[in-house]
């Protein structure tokens, strides 16, 4: 007989072990589902192996949630020939179904990262129709080179499709291998005039904008969120904040503006916080510092891309430290270059593009990366953290 059976640990999170018994079969795919079917617009979450004695075993680490939607966990096993298949499922015990129900007010934002515009556009309007909300966050390297005819591309991109939304950009460092803040003229010129096209249209819209002593950073309330936009690298593609005031700035704004949630956007992430595990250099020469204002703070949401990492690593590449409400993420790219990490089989579909889609109520931060060419979502990319500080 063929079962699976789940060993889960806290509610609405995936984390656990996911056992099989399938005698005679070699593949379990693992999927989520209801009672009926396994939910088609999610990818598979594990291609687990089936040993000759007929058990395989799937141990889910790195805080993945539960999607809403899925009450079931669904096992196509293959006989060892690949010749057939059964499907069994097992329904998810209440108690791990959901965490604290949502309340209070949606807020809803797109990320995008690492487009690096060269010279063929399809990819970026692509990205750009495929997002859900009117507000989309840009982590850096829109374009690959920082070239006058890259952001204008990439304004052009913008203008054809969705004209009607508000983007809050920051620097990446792809976007300033040549100057990016002086000699801006009109326009694109460089990210300077790229950044400040699409915050003049944000204030259009009834955003109000303020800017660090420099002028480069910045930070726009959003209902009760404040959203904060530093820019990490200077020329030639350093990750050299441009001024040390930058992180001063940013110290006294966390400290200072009330808010539900400071929502960082920086191109890189923080070191304990890199999803490659890269235990060498940080990327950023302030590392150490705006963790302990990170620290210091609490309640911060740090959004990063840059490393191109797969939704797909094993480890994660969102984490909650409860302790503190801070959530760091690092989103998977716009374009993927495969320094995935990824262990064993796993479906290749955000390698097509991932955009990641953040939803934050009063007790909940949602965070779902999916495909931008299918819009299949992926099970190791979803999170849902519960931001209710646990009693006792
Ligand atoms: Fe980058």
């Amino acid at each position: 007989m063929i079962r699976i059976q789940t060993n889960l640990i806290w509610p609405g999170c995936a984390q656990g072990k996911y056992l099989v018994k399938a005698k005679g079969c070699i593949l379990a795919v693992l999927r989520w589902g209801n009672a009926k079917a396994p939910l088609d617009d999610w990818d598979p979450f594990a291609y687990v192996p089936v040993d000759p004695a007929g058990n395989g075993m799937f141990s889910f680490s790195g805080m993945r949630g539960i999607p809403r939607e899925a009450s079931h966990v669904w096992a196509r096993c293959y006989a060892a020939d690949f010749g057939s298949f059964e499907d069994v499922s097992a329904g998810i015990p209440e108690k791990y179904l959901d965490a604290a129900g949502e309340q209070g007010a949606v807020h809803h934002f797109s990320i995008l990262t690492d487009l690096h515009l060269v010279s063929r556009p399809w990819k970026i309007k692509q990205a750009l129709r495929a997002v859900e909300s009117d507000c989309v966050f840009l982590l850096g390297d829109s374009t690959n080179d920082g070239l006058p005819e890259q952001f204008a591309g990439f304004r052009a991109c913008i203008e054809e499709t969705v004209p009607e939304k508000n983007i809050f950009p920051v620097t990446g460092n792809h976007d300033v291998l040549r100057a990016s803040w002086g000699g801006d003229t009109d326009g694109c010129g460089n990210y300077a005039g790229f950044q400040r096209y699409l915050l003049a249209k944000a204030e259009e819209n009834g955003y109000s904008i303020s800017y660090d002593p420099d002028g480069r950073a910045y930070a726009v309330h959003i209902d009760d969120l404040d959203v904060i936009g530093l820019q990490c690298v200077t020329t030639g593609r350093k990750f050299l904040f441009p001024e040390e005031r930058q992180i001063d700035w940013l110290e006294e704004r966390l400290s200072s503006v009330p808010a539900s949630w400071h929502v960082i956007l920086c191109h890189a992430p923080l070191l304990a916080h890199n999803p490659n595990r890269n235990t060498g250099a940080p990327y950023l020469n302030r590392n150490r510092r705006i963790q302990e204002i990170v620290d210091q703070n609490g309640r911060v949401i740090f959004l990063s891309g840059h490393t191109h990492v797969s939704p797909n690593v094993l480890t994660g590449n969102g984490e909650y430290d409860e302790k503190r409400q801070n959530i760091y993420l690092d989103c998977g790219s716009v374009v993927a270059t495969d320094t995935s990490g990824e262990e064993g089989i796993m479906s290749p579909d955000w390698k097509d593009g991932c955009k990641t889609e953040l939803i934050i109520t009063k007790n909940t931060v949602e965070i779902c990366m999916s495909s931008i060419e299918s819009g299949i979502r992926f099970p190791r990319g979803y999170y849902r953290f519960s931001t209710v500080p646990k009693r006792g």
